[in-house]
């Protein structure tokens, strides 16, 4: 279990690096005052333009992904010199992935406000379900394209993704986790929701900063 808990601990400071508050803040921004207040890619783009924008999706995206993969690993090297590997290494990669979105939506170094985890936890499931983050890829473009907001699409994902896993994927470690995830991202959504009952979310403008 030690070693479990260092993959979910390592993946949680992997993740909790506040990417776009960085990029922003490197800009003289503190996007938290601006457009969403989200930390995350959207507000990046919507705030900063599309070259930034595109670093902080690319760098949350990365997290997540080197979570599963190098940070575990790494963890696994370090416990087998020290003589306490032999964990389960698919447990691992799902904790590790899991602190990752955990790390990136509560981050420590901001108070524990961070994002939304949509790009973070779409690395995570291109290294442990990329089958299922392909079925919940597609539903977050096509909701994008008919209805112009980038939370709704997310949302979609957030439930896509667990039904996705639950299907094609056997682990139940990984079932379970995802759908805690999907519950978590839909909670980070809530004033998204709200604004979107009211007609006030505002819509991806290509082309455009919005
Ligand atoms: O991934 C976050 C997105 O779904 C919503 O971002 O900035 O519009 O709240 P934002």
């Amino acid at each position: 279990w030690l070693g479990l808990l260092t993959c979910l601990c390592a993946g949680y400071l992997l993740g909790s690096i506040p990417t776009g508050y960085l990029v922003a803040r490197a800009r003289g921004v503190d996007l938290r005052r601006y457009g969403s207040g989200n930390i995350g890619a959207t507000n990046a783009f919507r705030v900063l333009g599309r070259g930034p924008g595109l670093v902080v999706l690319v760098v949350d995206v990365l997290k997540g992904y080197l979570a599963c993969t190098v940070a575990c690993a790494a963890v696994a090297a370090v416990m087998d010199r020290w003589g306490a590997g032999g964990f389960d290494p698919g447990a691992a990669r799902v904790l590790a992935g899991f602190g990752a979105v955990l790390g990136h939506t509560y981050t420590c170094w901001l108070g524990f406000r961070g994002g939304k985890g949509i790009a973070t936890s779409a690395g995570v499931f291109l290294a442990l379900a990329p089958l299922a983050l392909a079925v919940a890829l597609v539903g977050w473009v096509l909701m994008l394209v008919w209805f112009r907001y980038v939370s709704l699409a997310s949302v979609t994902a957030a439930v896509l993704l667990p039904a996705a896993v639950w299907l094609t994927e056997r682990s139940g470690l990984l079932a379970w986790v995802t759908t805690a995830l999907g519950l978590i991202a839909i909670a980070r959504h809530h004033q998204n929701l709200r604004r979107l009952w009211q007609g006030t979310e505002p819509r991806v403008e290509w082309g455009k900063r919005a």
